[in-house]
């Protein structure tokens, strides 16, 4: 046996998985749970790291608006109580990943189909903390896919708009959104006016959200690195 293979071990256990990344965010966010409050959680896989976390301090606050179906039935089997939105008038805080996110904590969102709820729970929320390792960090959003949630007869001609605005949509087959319409992911977008674009984006008639938060976007983000869990504010 080489002398030199513990040595070797020992550099490659020094590197952080990206899932050790999105664990160790998630970890971080727990510090804006509040006590006794009602919390908006978000989808995906970062996110199902925090709703874990959750899980082990669940006598701390009162219950969560979940932003998809699929987090409402995690939330629920850890014995959180999932609150419908239309009771609440205000989130304290909503905690959620990102696909893609900027400096100025503009992000995409809706890799998980999710993209609606997402945005109507970050609206009720008073603070969003985006949580998501340093692959998501950009400096110009668009290389992931924008999503688009769209009504299903109106595909073909929000497609063709998508084209005029010079993306390239490809439909999502065989996804159902929580509210039952399909998806569009446009590719070949450099976005480099994130707000414009949410705006034009949600004046074609079909198109129930686009997966630009830049109106509202994340007011933290607690970014997972190397270095540790880095907090950036707007
Ligand atoms: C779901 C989302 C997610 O936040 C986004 O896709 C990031 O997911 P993950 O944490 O799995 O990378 O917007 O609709």
């Amino acid at each position: 046996m080489s002398l030199f293979t513990p040595i070797a071990q020992a550099i490659t256990i020094g590197v952080m998985t990206q899932d050790e990344l999105k664990k160790a965010v998630a970890l971080a966010a727990l510090t804006y749970v509040p006590m006794g409050g009602i919390i908006g959680v978000g989808t995906g896989s970062t996110a199902n790291y925090f709703i874990a976390e959750l899980g082990k301090i669940k006598h701390k606050f009162d219950g969560a608006v979940a932003s998809s179906e699929s987090t409402a039935q995690r939330l629920k089997a850890l014995g959180i109580d999932v609150i419908e939105l239309n009771n609440v008038v205000e989130l304290e805080v909503y905690i959620d990943g990102a696909d893609e996110i900027t400096r100025l904590l503009a992000m995409i969102k809706g890799g998980g189909g999710a993209l609606t709820r997402e945005k109507i729970v970050a609206a009720v929320s008073r603070t969003f903390v985006c949580i998501a390792d340093q692959s998501k960090l950009v400096d110009v959003l668009g290389r992931f896919p924008l999503p688009v949630e769209v009504i299903p007869i109106a595909r073909s001609y929000v497609a063709r708009e998508l084209v005029k605005l010079g993306g390239q949509p490809e439909w999502r087959q065989g996804f159902v959104t929580d509210n039952g319409n399909c998806i569009l992911d446009v590719y070949n977008l450099q976005i480099l006016q994130p707000a414009e674009l949410e705006t034009t984006l949600n004046q074609i008639a079909g198109i129930v959200t686009n997966g630009l938060f830049a109106r509202r976007g994340a007011d933290v983000l607690l970014l997972g690195s190397e270095q540790g869990v880095k907090t950036l504010t707007r």
